[in-house]
């Protein structure tokens, strides 16, 4: 299979060939998916990794993880699924399991959370405003609109979706919401369409995105990941990261920075401790326009891994 064709489910995993190549699961090798999803990209690295090799999937949503496992049983006691936010690592894993070498996150919804309206990720559609990854708990999108203060609320579609006319939004909502509390995707969609009116169409996703971030504290959650990945690798262990977001790559990037420069001593200026970390791509790697065209979902994606020294 190559990078950007279908597997037998249907389902597309992103930058495939890239992460293959770059983090290069080979036999015997213990993988970490902290982000199973639908198993794409897991059973290819099972494929890589025989004839003893093992691979441990993450997910947080229960229906991708029963769908994956299902995929991935053929491959017996070498696959173990966790259900399992990243932020829990390490104490989610079994605790004689704590030390791999390779581990992937490739952050944020799969194409089913989409395409079920019924999570309420989708603006297509009319359902109730959920958008959490884990339905057993946390605020739904609908709480967080009824709940949320002006400033929250403020912060929310400035920062995580760049949104324009962000105040007059917000004071849309906290309007609304007094009149009758949000409860379906329908409601806000009213909303956007009465203040956007023909722009509505490209605010859509920005303020469906915010949402989805700020319910399942998405940039918490990956700074959470990120301490306990490299904590987690063995050495020459390699982690590689695909991002959709520009507020996530910049986190992505920033410590991988920090991973991957020496310290220095803040007076002499010496090296006072080598870094333990090398980048294994200097700048990030993006899908190809053939992929793109493919796979529309694979159209912000970035790609950066780092390797842990020997
Ligand atoms: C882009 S999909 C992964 C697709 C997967 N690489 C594949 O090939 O099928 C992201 C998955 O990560 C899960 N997810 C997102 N944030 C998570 C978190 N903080 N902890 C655990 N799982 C998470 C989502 O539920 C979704 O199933």
């Amino acid at each position: 299979m190559t990078g950007h064709e279908k597997n037998e489910s249907g389902h597309v995993p992103v930058l495939l060939t890239t992460v293959l190549d770059i983090l290069l699961p080979s036999p015997g090798e213990k993988i970490l998916d902290v982000t199973l999803g639908l198993g794409g990209h897991a059973e290819a690295f099972l494929s890589k990794v025989p004839p003893n090799g093992t691979l441990i999937g993450l997910d947080a949503d229960a229906t991708n993880l029963s769908v994956a496992t299902e995929r991935l049983k053929h491959f017996g006691d070498r696959f173990l699924p966790v259900r399992a936010n990243f932020r829990e690592l390490p104490d989610c894993l079994p605790a004689d399991q704590r030390s791999f070498d390779v581990i992937l996150a490739d952050l944020g919804l799969s194409s089913p959370h989409l395409d079920d309206t019924a999570r309420g990720f989708s603006f297509h559609g009319n359902a109730p405003l959920d958008m959490r990854f884990d339905q057993t708990r946390g605020m739904t999108a609908a709480d967080l609109l009824n709940r949320s203060t002006k400033e929250e609320l403020t912060f929310i579609f400035q920062e995580y979706g760049e949104l324009p006319k962000t105040h007059r939004f917000v004071t849309a909502i906290l309007a609304a919401r007094d009149a009758t509390p949000f409860e379906t995707s329908s409601d806000l969609n009213i909303l956007i369409d009465a203040l956007y009116g023909h722009e509505a169409k490209f605010v859509y996703a920005q303020i469906y995105q915010a949402l989805r971030i700020a319910v399942n504290d998405e940039l918490g959650a990956l700074k959470s990941l990120l301490e306990a990945a490299s904590a987690l690798l063995a050495p020459g262990g390699r982690l590689g990261v695909i991002s959709y977001h520009s507020l996530e790559d910049r986190l992505v990037k920033h410590m991988f920075r920090a991973l991957t420069t020496p310290q220095k001593d803040p007076t002499t200026g010496t090296i006072s401790a080598e870094a333990k970390f090398v980048l294994l791509n200097k700048k990030m790697i993006v899908p190809e326009s053939k992929e793109i065209e493919d796979n529309p979902r694979a159209r912000s994606a970035k790609f950066r891994a780092i390797q842990k020294l020997s």
